[in-house]
């Protein structure tokens, strides 16, 4: 039985990368019917520094911005990974699982921690053992993600499958990373080859959610690109990474593929494009921005659903928990 799980850092505000790349796959894969079960993921967020006020803002805005884009915490299990306990004590396990020549070679651990390894949080270099045991604490089988994770879910799959052979037990599924679509890798406006992101020091680089329609459009405006007309087919964006960017982004918010896109865009300038890229993406992200506005003004129901969505995490996860330390040999009296 298909049970769907993912996550989002509360470590700053969301970007149209976080959108494309996760959240509107999460609705999709809501809508399809399948039990999902999407989270805030504070523990994950103080792996390095977050100031604890806007911490608890990122979370709540998280929350707005998944019930804004059409999540339904009916449907969906919509939670903070921090009220549930179970996910740490899951971690712990996969802590004495995962290898150390594992982890070392985590490029996100190796860029974020930088040139200073000696100075980066523990927590920072044993994230991905908390992610795996994200997923395997529901048994999740689907995980929707942009492409940076993957190296992340093929730990949680080595994790799962030395777990089950270490206690000779088929009890963790290998999960199916679901990376697909368009938008998988939304780049810098400003730079084709870096990923569009919410640490990046400049803002002109991303589309936040939260950017007002002036905002947007000045930045689509500015994005930077080549002086070349567009090509009629996405063989032709092939050197061409600032163009492939924003005719990936277009047909993303306009559910098409590129190649649909540059049928109809093929031959024009970018003087063109951008307007109309501008006023798509203004369409498509306004009222996302006003309906989380509209959220965060009552924190106390964003709370009361973080709390109801994590009683119902718990349900699953503790009978998880029960089983995986009956295998390993706790005592439970
Ligand atoms: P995070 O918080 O960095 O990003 C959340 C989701 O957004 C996707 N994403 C992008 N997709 C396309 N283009 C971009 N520029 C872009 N930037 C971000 C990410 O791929 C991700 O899907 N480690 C995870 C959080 C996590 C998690 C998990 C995910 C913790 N536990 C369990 C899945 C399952 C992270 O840092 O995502």
């Amino acid at each position: 039985q298909p049970r769907v799980f993912s996550g989002i850092q509360p470590s700053g505000g969301l970007t149209l990368g976080n959108y494309l790349g996760a959240i509107k796959r999460f609705v999709q894969m809501q809508d399809s019917g399948i039990e999902t079960l999407y989270c805030m993921v504070d523990l994950h967020a103080i792996t390095v520094w977050q100031d604890p006020a806007k911490l608890r803002h990122a979370t709540r805005e998280i929350c707005a911005a998944y019930i804004a884009c059409g999540l339904d915490p009916e449907r969906s299990i919509l939670f903070n990974q921090s009220q549930v306990a179970e996910h740490a004590q899951l971690a712990w396990i996969f802590n004495c699982v995962a290898r150390m020549g594992w982890l070392n070679r985590m490029t996100q651990f190796k860029d974020k921690a930088g040139k200073n390894r000696e100075n980066a949080s523990v927590g920072l270099f044993a994230y991905p053992n908390l992610m795996a045991a994200d997923i395997l604490i529901y048994h999740a089988t689907h995980v929707p993600v942009g492409e940076d994770q993957k190296q992340h879910l093929e730990l949680t799959r080595d994790i799962a499958a030395k777990f089950n052979n270490d206690f000779g037990v088929d009890f963790f599924p290998i999960t199916e990373p679901v990376i697909e679509g368009t938008a998988t890798r939304v780049m810098s406006l400003r730079d084709g080859s870096a990923k569009m992101s919410k640490s990046d020091p400049s803002d002109m680089s991303r589309i936040n959610l939260t950017d007002d329609a002036d905002t947007i459009a000045k930045k689509i405006r500015k994005a930077r690109t080549d002086p070349e007309a567009l090509p009629s087919e996405v063989a032709g964006l092939a050197e061409r990474p600032e163009a492939r960017n924003l005719v990936n982004i277009c047909a993303a918010l306009s559910d098409r593929t590129a190649d649909e896109v540059l049928a109809e865009y093929g031959g024009r300038q970018f003087s063109e494009f951008k307007p109309m890229l501008a006023d798509l993406a203004v369409d498509r992200l306004s009222p996302i921005s006003s309906r989380m506005e509209e959220l965060m003004r009552d924190t106390t129901e964003i709370d009361r659903i973080l709390g109801a969505g994590a009683d119902r995490a718990r349900q699953i996860a503790a009978p998880i928990l029960k089983q995986t330390y009956d295998i390993v040999g706790m005592i439970r009296s």
